[in-house]
């Protein structure tokens, strides 16, 4: 009898958002004993084979690979485009991988939802909730009590306080600041809100509008 192949992991995008979560990745199957050769870019638009040391296979060629299992975290910013890619690797019998920093650090009751992307010292503080495919780039924090919903981004940096709520798809920007709520109160950023970089966030922002600035103001919508 021949033995099954072992698992296939993939980091799904090489750019530079891709590059960023592959040494986490790679680091991360390391510790459970899993050979780098296990371990490959899924991108379709790739120029090269080989992107820093890791095979960069299209997503057809992922699935045609000897695995047992396929396993996929999704390194695109935008979460639109996450959320499309998750429904096709669900569709191919992909597995949503969640990869973290191993300095991510958790605090009390955090539930975090599948294919999660945690970058090296992001803090995740106690009784929170967070969505599927959330991303959280480096030295980001979420701190207690909030809610966020699925394929939220956070660029680096980003401080989220207390009581805040994150409604699905909202983006928020480099070093972005985000008052607290209060119980039963939350600020709430709603769904598909663009927090720019470097704003301070003191009100909640409506579903899919764009603020920016101290104190955060609408970004006009371009004509
Ligand atoms: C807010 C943001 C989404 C707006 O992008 P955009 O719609 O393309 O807007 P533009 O760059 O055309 O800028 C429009 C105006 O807003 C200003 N502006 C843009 N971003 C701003 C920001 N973060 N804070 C204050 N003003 C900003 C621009 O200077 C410009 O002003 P002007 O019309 O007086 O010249 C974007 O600038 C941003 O902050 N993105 C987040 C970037 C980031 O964190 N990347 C992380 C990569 S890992």
């Amino acid at each position: 009898m021949t033995a099954a192949p072992p698992p296939l992991y993939a980091v799904y995008g090489a750019s530079g958002c891709g590059r960023s979560i592959m040494p986490l990745a790679r680091e991360q199957l390391a510790r459970q004993g899993v050979p780098p050769e296990r371990l490959v870019f899924v991108d379709d638009g790739a120029t090269a084979p080989v992107v820093n040391g890791q095979r960069v296979l299209g997503f057809q060629a992922f699935l045609q690979a000897p695995a047992s299992t396929r396993h996929a975290v999704l390194a695109i910013a935008d979460g639109q485009v996450r959320a499309r890619l998750a429904a096709r690797c669900a569709a191919a019998g992909v597995q949503a991988w969640t990869v973290a920093a191993a300095n991510v650090v958790r605090m009390d009751d955090v539930v975090l939802g599948e294919g999660a992307a945690l970058s090296p010292f992001v803090t995740l503080t106690s009784n929170i909730r967070i969505g599927r495919h959330f991303h959280a780039n480096l030295y980001s924090y979420v701190e207690h009590d909030c809610v966020i919903g699925d394929y939220v981004t956070f660029a680096p940096g980003v401080c989220c306080n207390g009581n805040v709520v994150i409604e699905d798809h909202a983006y928020i920007g480099t070093g972005a600041v985000i008052r607290q709520g209060r119980p039963g109160a939350p600020l709430v950023i709603g769904r598909g809100a663009v927090v720019g970089m470097g704003a301070v966030v003191t009100r909640s922002v409506a579903a899919a509008t764009t603020v920016a600035g101290n104190p955060a103001r609408l970004l006009a919508p371009k004509e």
